[in-house]
C-alpha cells in the first residue's frame, strides 16, 4: 500500500494517487466502454466524464442495464454542512445536476448535520443546521429541477430516518465498522453509528413507495466506504445495492495537490466569496512557472504541477480546443503565469457574479426543495403496523 496519502470520508491528506484507491477500495476504473455507453445513452458527454475527473465507479453498468429495462432511477447524494461551500463541493454536484437533466430522474440530497457534530469538535448542532439551509442555496443555485429534487437535514427528519438507520445499525457489528473506518477508542458512539444514517437514503425512495428502485450515487471518492457498508447490508434488508460514481477532489491552491480544504482557507475558493477574495486567492496560487519572466519565455512553463492549470481542467475551461492551445502556449512560454492567472479571475468571478445572484433567488425556492416531516408522513408505515 502507498502511505504517501490518506484518504478517509473525514481526512484527505498527501498526493493522491487514484489508481491506487480503486485498487484499495475495491471500486472500479471507469472504461472508455462505459463512458461510450454513457454518451450513447445521453446523447451527450460531460466534460467531467471526458477527463475522467468522475473516474471510478461501482456498478454503473449494471444499473445502465436495469436503465433500459426501466427507465426508474433515483439520485443520492450530500453534503457535511460545517461552513460554507466550495468550489471542490460543487463539482460533484454539477455532475449530478447533469445526470438529472438528462436521465430526468429524482435526486435525494442529505444534509448531514449530525454527522459534522460528531467529528468535529467546534461545532454546535445548532450550526451545522445552520449550514444545512445556506449549503442547499448553492445546491439550488445549480439549477437543480424543483420538483424532483428534494434536499433535507437529517437532523430534522430523524424521526422518519432513524427507524430505517435501525435496520442498517443492527447488522453492522462494531469489528465492521472499526476494519472500515479505523476507529479507535477516542471515537464517539454518534461517529460509530453514523454511517447507518448516511445509509438511509439509498433505501428511502424504495420504502416510500414500496417498490425497490435502483440508487445511483455521485460522489467524491472519499465517501466510498460509507457505500461499501450500505451496499454490504441493504440486499440483507431485502433492498438493492446502491450504484455509485466517484470523482477525484478538486485540488487546493497551495503547493501540495491536496484536496480543497475547508480547513486552510485560502487553498479554496468559496461560492460566497467576494470578486476580491478571488483576486487575492488566485494571485497567490502555486503555479508551475520560473523565477523570472525572462526564463519562463525562454524555458516555458510547467502545466502539469500548476494549480490555476488544474482549476482549468476540473472546471473553468471545458473547451477542449481551448484547453490544449493553453496548454502548450505555457509550455512553450508564449504565456506566462500572470496571463493565465488574469483570465482565471476573471473566469471565477464570472461564474460566482451568477452563482450568487442564484444562490439569493434560492433563497425564496428552499421550501419547494425542503423535505419536512409532513412531506415524509407515509413512510411509517415501516414501523408502524
Ligand atoms: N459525508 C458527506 C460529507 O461529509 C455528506 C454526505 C451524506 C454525502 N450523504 C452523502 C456525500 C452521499 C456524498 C453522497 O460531505
Amino acid at each position: 500500500m502507498n502511505l504517501s496519502f490518506k484518504v478517509t470520508p473525514w481526512e484527505v491528506s498527501g498526493e493522491v494517487d487514484y489508481n491506487q484507491l480503486i485498487e484499495d477500495f475495491g471500486t472500479k476504473k471507469i472504461t472508455p466502454d462505459l463512458i461510450f455507453r454513457i454518451k450513447e445513452i445521453t446523447g451527450d458527454l460531460h466534460p467531467l466524464l471526458k477527463r475522467q475527473i468522475f473516474f471510478s465507479h461501482r456498478d454503473v453498468d449494471w444499473l445502465l442495464d436495469q436503465y433500459e429495462k426501466d427507465p426508474n432511477f433515483f439520485l443520492y447524494t450530500g453534503r457535511g454542512p460545517s461552513g460554507d461551500t466550495h468550489l471542490g463541493h460543487l463539482m460533484p454536484w454539477i455532475f449530478t445536476k447533469w445526470l438529472q437533466d438528462k436521465f430526468d430522474v429524482p435526486l435525494w440530497f442529505q444534509m448531514t448535520d449530525d454527522e459534522k457534530f460528531y467529528f468535529k469538535r467546534n461545532i454546535e448542532l445548532k450550526e451545522s443546521n445552520f449550514y444545512a439551509h445556506e449549503n442547499a442555496l448553492d445546491v439550488i443555485a445549480l439549477g437543480f429541477d424543483e420538483k424532483k429534487t428534494h434536499i433535507f437535514s437529517n437532523i430534522e427528519i430523524a424521526s422518519h430516518l432513524y427507524p430505517v438507520a435501525a435496520l442498517f445499525a443492527k447488522k453492522i457489528t462494531f469489528s465492521t465498522a472499526k476494519a472500515v473506518f479505523d476507529f479507535k477508542h477516542q471515537n464517539n458512539l454518534g461517529e460509530i453509528f453514523y454511517t447507518s444514517m448516511q445509509a438511509v437514503p439509498a433505501v428511502l425512495p424504495s420504502i416510500l413507495v414500496k417498490k425497490n428502485i435502483p440508487c445511483l450515487i455521485p460522489h467524491a471518492i472519499d465517501q466510498d466506504p460509507h457505500f461499501r457498508v450500505t451496499r454490504d447490508v441493504a440486499p440483507k434488508l431485502g433492498y438493492l445495492k446502491p450504484s455509485s460514481i466517484h470523482c477525484i477532489f478538486l485540488p487546493g491552491l497551495g503547493k501540495k495537490t491536496e484536496k480543497m480544504s475547508a480547513s486552510i482557507k485560502e487553498s479554496a475558493i468559496y461560492t460566497t466569496d467576494s470578486s476580491e477574495d478571488v483576486k487575492k486567492k488566485i494571485s497567490g496560487a502555486f503555479t508551475g512557472g520560473r523565477a523570472t519572466v525572462k526564463e519562463q519565455r525562454e524555458k516555458g512553463g510547467n502545466p502539469d504541477i500548476c494549480s490555476v492549470h488544474k482549476y482549468y481542467y476540473c472546471l473553468f475551461m471545458w473547451d477542449e480546443k481551448e484547453y490544449k492551445q493553453n496548454y502548450e502556449d505555457c509550455k512553450a512560454g508564449r504565456i506566462i503565469c500572470g496571463d493565465c492567472k488574469k483570465d482565471l479571475i476573471n473566469r471565477i468571478n464570472q461564474f460566482l457574479q451568477n452563482h450568487q445572484k442564484k444562490r439569493e433567488e434560492a433563497r425564496r425556492k428552499l421550501e419547494k426543495f425542503w423535505v419536512t416531516s409532513d412531506k415524509l408522513e407515509d413512510i411509517s408505515y415501516i414501523w408502524k403496523k
